[in-house]
């Protein structure tokens, strides 16, 4: 699921040089080796928040509500296979900015985010064992996700192009909690609406386990939709248009 998490971090990087060409200009320039950096894209954050919910054309950023994510796999050796089509994330754009750590010098950046609320929908397709649960089925899925606090690591690469500096990320560690979820599989048992019911208790009744194996699609899900925007927004502006020394 998720980040999403998301569009953050490119807009976060972005917000060093708001004059640049073609960046909006509703944004307030934030000095790259600045103290209170954390703050200042903070408060960027506040001035995106408005145009998140459409997209950004000028910085690359889809529509955020929802974002849409076309697939994600689940793979527990024999026990337990999952795959979720055509995923909808709503409310991704109400994220904030706990922490943020800036090092272009090293082509590094830590980041802490909250969504206080992510709401998944997908078509889901499961076979196997996920617990005490036997699961072979498909339809329709929903989710809510009560404070999800994403933790990010990024590193990059610099690589030159018409002789300009561009620096092409990737995930160094994604950490991902929910302290609250609430889970719907329609259609588990087909037709059978009591055992659908049933079922979707159960799972709920023990959420915190099922989210645990969920985990590795949530986190998937998320740096994926992180790491695209933000090598999109790199590709397109070099290290001297994105920032002011
Ligand atoms: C998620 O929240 C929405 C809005 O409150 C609600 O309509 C929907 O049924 C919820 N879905 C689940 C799986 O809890």
């Amino acid at each position: 699921m998720w980040k999403l998490i998301s569009g953050t971090v490119v807009i976060l990087l972005v917000l060093d040089n708001a004059s640049s060409k073609g960046l909006p200009s509703y944004l307030k320039l934030c000095k790259r080796r600045s103290g209170n950096l954390r703050t200042c894209v903070a408060e960027n954050v506040e001035l995106l928040r408005p145009h998140l919910k459409k997209g950004i054309p000028e910085l690359f950023i889809p529509s955020m509500d929802p974002l849409i994510i076309p697939e994600a796999t689940l793979n527990s050796g024999d026990q337990f296979k999952a795959t979720f089509r055509n995923i909808e994330m709503y409310h991704a754009e109400n994220f904030k900015v706990d922490t943020f750590n800036f090092d272009l010098d090293h082509h590094h950046v830590d980041a802490k985010l909250t969504f206080p609320l992510l709401r998944i929908k997908s078509n889901y397709n499961i076979n196997g064992r996920l617990l005490i649960l036997q699961l072979n089925g498909q339809g329709p899925a929903d989710g809510n996700y009560t404070n999800v606090r994403a933790s990010l690591s990024l590193k990059g690469t610099p690589f030159k192009k018409n002789n300009k500096e561009y620096i092409r990320w990737e995930k160094e560690k994604i950490d991902i909690g929910i302290e609250k979820s609430h889970l719907s599989f329609d259609r588990l048992f087909g037709d059978n609406a009591q055992l659908n019911e049933q079922t979707n208790r159960a799972i709920n009744d023990n959420i915190d386990g099922i989210i645990q194996e969920l985990q590795p699609v949530i986190q998937g899900v998320v740096s994926d939709f992180v790491f695209t925007i933000i090598n999109r927004v790199f590709a397109r502006y070099s290290v001297n248009e994105l920032f002011i020394s």
